[in-house]
């Protein structure tokens, strides 16, 4: 029995250059990216990870033409009207993390309902994270912190953070060749191990992920002991 970790984080990177290699718009890779998404989620909840969190768009992908950006819109209001059931179905609930005064009030609103119609869910946590940056969110604790004017220790710093109450990443994958976190998830992740696989997101399969699970469990985690 390989030891799953609870928490795994994937950066969803390459959808445009896998549909770019195969003279598709950009578009058409990120509606491959977003079926590869949900497939990749179920699986994982399959084989016993408890949370599963998905970069989808940072705060930096706001500057990215507006049209580009108001197709994946559309990708995310899809997914919210196609998936919540089935979510529901699975007893997985969703949690949306990101500034959402960055996006469309829709996308706001359909993420608050998800997460309200999908909270009983008790047998694992889908974590959509939309309009996210980590140096946003660290800031906006940091503020909150001074109005409050005391000092946190880490457990308090940790629950002003957009992923409070959450376990910290126990694997974060990387897919489309770069090795770099962009500016996702950089208190939560101080011991989170990286795994980048050379794949466009799209092109990243459940054997894939397996693959990456059990590169996890042949590691050994010693957070600075001997
Ligand atoms: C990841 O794929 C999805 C988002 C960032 C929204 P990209 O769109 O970054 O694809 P590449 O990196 O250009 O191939
Ligand atoms: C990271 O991918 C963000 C998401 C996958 C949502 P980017 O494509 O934005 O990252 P960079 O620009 O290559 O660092
Ligand atoms: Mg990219």
């Amino acid at each position: 029995m390989t030891e799953i970790p609870r928490h795994i984080a994937i950066i969803m990177d390459g959808n445009g250059r896998w549909a770019k290699k195969r003279l598709l718009p950009r578009s058409a890779g990120h509606r491959e990216g977003m079926k590869r998404m949900i497939s990749l989620s179920e699986h994982a909840f399959d084989v016993g990870v408890e949370y599963v969190t998905l970069f989808a768009l940072s705060t930096e992908n706001l500057s990215r033409p507006q049209e580009e950006l108001d197709g994946l819109f559309s990708l995310f209001r899809k997914y919210f009207a196609e998936n919540i059931q089935r979510l529901l179905q699975k007893h997985i609930r969703l949690r949306v993390v990101g500034d959402m005064s960055l996006l469309p009030p829709d996308i706001g609103e359909l993420s608050r309902k998800g997460e309200e119609a999908t909270a009983a869910g008790e047998r694992g946590t889908l974590v959509l994270a939309i309009g996210y940056g980590a140096r946003q969110e660290l800031l906006s604790a940091v503020n909150a912190a001074v109005r409050a004017g005391k000092e946190l220790s880490q457990e308090e710093f940790a629950s002003l953070l957009s992923t409070a109450g959450l376990p910290d990443p126990d694997l974060l994958i990387r897919t489309g060749r770069e090795k770099r976190l962009s500016n996702f998830l950089l208190w939560q992740c101080a011991y989170t191990e990286l795994y980048f696989s050379d794949k466009m997101f799209p092109a990243f399969t459940n054997a894939d992920l397996d693959h990456a699970l059990e590169n996890y469990a042949g590691r050994e985690r010693r957070y600075g002991k001997i």
